[in-house]
């Protein structure tokens, strides 16, 4: 079975990306055969600036490191290092209507925002679809946003495959118990939001952050309902499961204040990821350490894909020269 995802390098990670998604691709390198990749190029859909993708993308190697992936079992790299995904994405673009990148919910959020959308936005799934495919990945772990874009790559696999002959196998998504964490306005939590709670942020802004998090009005002295409550529903992904039924017991039992929840969330947020503060500032000091790791992903991700590539090429009549 083979695990695949990726992370864009668009700015510092948050609990989103951690208890979404970053946590089960470390739950999974025990296992499974995974690969995981930093995916520079979708950012450059955002990110335009060289000195920021530069240090985006130092940073999230040096999360992933610090939070406990282990390149000794992981395949772990950089998108751009195999730029054979480019080449298939260009393959799947001619197999695709564009009717379905024009359904695509991010792509139509992005619009309805108003965000000057480039072509290369319009065309994200396409380069997604690439990434899973080219590694003929079964599994793919994420956040429920991006379960609409494995979707999209189920269908350009089955355009492939019956334009031309089975090539890809069908990757499925694979959500945990945190599909959508919510920020601190209760919206998905998201940078492009500015609602994510970082996490490496410095313990006094974090805290800050946190005793800002949206509740409704209702009194000290009133029950509350857990279900709808953002504090909570971060409390959750924080607290061991027999406090987490405690703060079940008293959100709905009168007299608890949503100050006191938000400040256990801040000791939790803390307990957690605050030894880890150090960790990362280790790896940060390792760059070329870092720069072995993920080239030695990439040689190995590369294999995989200029073998799977191959296959497309001879499936369309595409002849290459040899070498
Ligand atoms: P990105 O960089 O936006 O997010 C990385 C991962 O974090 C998850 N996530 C969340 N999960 C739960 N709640 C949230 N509030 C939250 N915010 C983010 C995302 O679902 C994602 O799993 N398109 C991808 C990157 C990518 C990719 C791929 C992923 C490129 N190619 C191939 C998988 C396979 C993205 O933008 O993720």
């Amino acid at each position: 079975m083979r695990v695949l995802s990726g992370i864009q390098p668009s700015g510092t990670l948050h609990l989103g990306n951690y208890f979404g998604a970053m946590k089960q691709h470390i739950e999974l390198q025990d296992g499974h055969e995974c690969f995981y990749f930093i995916a520079n190029l979708h950012s450059l859909t955002t990110i335009q600036d060289a000195a920021r993708l530069r240090q985006f993308t130092a940073d999230v190697a040096v999360e992933y490191l610090t939070m406990g992936l282990d390149p000794s079992k992981v395949t772990f790299f950089r998108q751009s290092d195999v730029p054979e995904v480019t080449e298939l994405a260009w393959v799947l673009s001619t197999v695709t209507g564009k009717g379905l990148l024009e359904r695509a919910h991010s792509f139509k959020d992005k619009v309805a925002k108003g965000l000057a959308v480039n072509m290369g936005l319009f065309c994200y799934p396409l380069l997604m679809a690439a990434d899973i495919l080219i590694y003929r990945s079964h599994l793919v772990p994420v956040g429920k946003d991006q379960v609409q874009h494995i979707e999209m790559t189920q269908d350009m696999a089955g355009y492939f495959n019956q334009t031309y002959r089975e090539v890809f196998v069908r990757p499925e998504p694979r959500l945990n118990d945190a599909p959508i964490v919510p920020g601190i306005d209760g919206q998905k939590m998201s940078k492009s939001y500015g609602n994510h709670i970082e996490l490496f942020g410095d313990a006094k802004a974090i805290k800050k952050k946190i005793m800002a998090i949206k509740t409704d009005s209702t009194p000290v002295e009133d029950p509350k309902n857990p279900e709808t409550c953002n504090v909570f529903a971060l409390l959750k992904l924080l607290a061991e499961p027999a406090e987490v039924q405690e703060w079940d017991r008293r959100y709905r039992a009168a007299g608890m204040g949503y100050g006191e929840a938000k400040k256990r969330l801040a000791e939790l947020y803390e307990a957690k990821f605050g030894p880890k503060r150090a960790i990362r500032a280790q790896w940060a000091a390792r760059p070329d350490d870092i720069e072995d790791i993920l080239r030695a992903g990439a040689k190995r991700a590369r294999a995989v894909a200029q073998e799977v590539m191959a296959d497309v090429y001879d499936a369309c009549g595409i002849v290459v020269a040899k070498s």
